[in-house]
């Protein structure tokens, strides 16, 4: 005879359990928790809601119930204004529930949509995760993979062969690798499920907890005012010479805290997460190492989104520029360049958070004097001319030219001074950016 809270242990014990090592024997058999686990707990004392679905019941596929119990956290989230994370490891629709699971999948989409730019949403992709169990992480802000376990997919390789006779493994479908590098479906991969659930904590302590709060401020041990002297030499004087900004990010940032997303994806724009005297900044970064820094698509779709996710959510962007333009060439143009670059275009405009930008360097000048007989000699004198910053000055383009060492300290002082700044766009149900 068990009392009525060892009961109730009983059967949250029972839950935590899931299918067990026997797994599912009959598709009729019954698990008291269901395919996911829900909850609220707290990351470095601040609040957030999680999910992490179960695969050892049929699955972590998706039923009815298992859809309820994480839309109900879903709406606690936005209730209080707290961050939701997935950890997401299902595959799809519960086959044996039909249309049940189907809308429930309706009602978590509508959750992920209505709570996008409200609070964060972040998947964490720990398990092969099929159909229906993809498009929920495709509309959170971040969606993070394990290596060598986690894939997503909309069908899985067996599908695949059958409709359209390609060979496939499921790694080279749907894994990390081709999510992280290839389709830009995830924004970062980690070694293994533990070093994943710590970055993921790392990565929650950059974010606010909700858009009508202001990013986290950590305790700053690095100076605001540090020069750093190496930037003096860093960026070579010839347009041609690359040099990695990423380098000049780590020198400027707090204590060299540099969390990149989408590393390894459309290489030639760099974004992710800092600190600048504690506070929370996003870093867009043109990279002259690849591509000569040259905007495309997929670095154009890569910015655009981050510098919305960064206005939605009060972070200011710091843009460091050095870019010698669009790529040129049919590729990009028949992929639509000149619709996904709008959005880089738009989202910017867009943004009414603090913006810095700091100019490194300038792009080519050679094409208004192709063929001419001094083309060298038209083009010294066009850089003289225009090509550096005093011209761009004079006409109170840029507000400033500065000491390349003193960066840190003018971006933190400037900072500060942008942070009562209060911008409102007009009134609209909502933008139409170019899709
Ligand atoms: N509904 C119900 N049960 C499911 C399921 C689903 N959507 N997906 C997986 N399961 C069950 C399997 O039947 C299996 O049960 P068993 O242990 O009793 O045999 C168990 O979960 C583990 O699945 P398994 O296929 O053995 O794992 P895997 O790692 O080899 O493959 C997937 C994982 C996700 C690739 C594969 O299960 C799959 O393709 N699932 C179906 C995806 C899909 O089409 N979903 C429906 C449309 S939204």
């Amino acid at each position: 005879h068990l009392s009525v809270p060892e009961r109730i242990e009983r059967k949250r014990s029972e839950a935590l359990r899931g299918g067990g090592k026997a797994r599912i024997e009959a598709q009729h058999k019954r698990y008291p928790g269901d395919s996911v686990v829900t909850g609220q707990g707290r990351i470095n004392g601040r609040l957030v809601y999680v999910f992490s679905q179960d695969f050892t019941v049929f699955g972590g596929s998706l039923s009815g119930a298992h859809a309820q119990k994480v839309c109900k956290i879903m709406d606690q989230a936005v209730l209080v204004g707290a961050p939701v994370i997935g950890l997401n490891d299902s595959g799809g629709a519960r086959i044996q529930e039909g249309v049940e699971s189907l809308a429930g999948y309706a009602d978590i989409f509508l959750r992920n949509v209505l709570s996008s730019g409200v609070v964060p949403q972040i998947s964490l992709i720990m398990g092969p995760c099929a159909g229906g169990a993809v498009y929920s992480p495709a509309l959170t802000d971040f969606t993070f993979m394990v290596k060598d376990t986690s894939y997503l997919f909309i069908t899985g390789p067996d599908v695949v062969k059958s409709v359209t006779n390609e060979d496939v493994t499921q790694e080279d479908l749907g894994g990390a690798k081709t999510h992280t590098a290839l389709s830009g479906v995830a924004h970062r991969a980690f070694e293994n499920d533990i070093d994943a659930l710590l970055n993921l904590r790392e990565f929650f302590n950059y974010l606010p907890l909700s858009n009508k709060d202001a990013a986290p401020v950590r305790e700053c041990h690095d100076p605001s005012d540090r020069l750093v002297p190496g930037l003096d030499t860093i960026v070579p004087m010839e347009s041609t010479k690359a040099y990695d900004m990423l380098d000049i990010v780590h020198s400027i940032v707090d204590e060299q805290d540099f969390f990149e997303i989408m590393p390894n994806y459309a290489k030639n724009i760099i974004v992710g997460f800092a600190r600048m005297n504690g506070g929370t900044v996003g870093i867009v970064g043109n990279q002259p190492k690849v591509a000569s820094g040259c905007l495309d698509i997929n670095s154009s779709v890569k910015g655009a989104r981050f510098v919305r996710f960064c206005d939605a959510f009060n972070i200011p962007i710091i843009t460091f520029v050095d870019v010698p333009g669009f790529l040129p060439g049919t590729a990009q143009e028949y992929g639509g360049i000149i619709r996904h670059g709008a959005k880089l275009l738009f989202a910017f405009a867009e943004a009414t958070v603090p913006k810095i930008t700091i100019i490194t360097r300038k792009g080519a000048v050679q094409i208004i004097f192709r063929g001419k007989q001094n083309q060298a000699e038209a083009e010294a004198e066009y850089v003289e001319k225009f090509a550096n910053p005093f011209p761009a000055a004079v006409r109170g383009f840029v507000d400033d030219i500065i000491q390349p060492s003193t960066t840190r300290m003018r971006i933190c002082r400037d900072l500060e001074v942008l942070a009562s700044k209060q911008q409102v766009n007009p009134w609209k149900k909502h933008a139409n950016v170019p899709l």
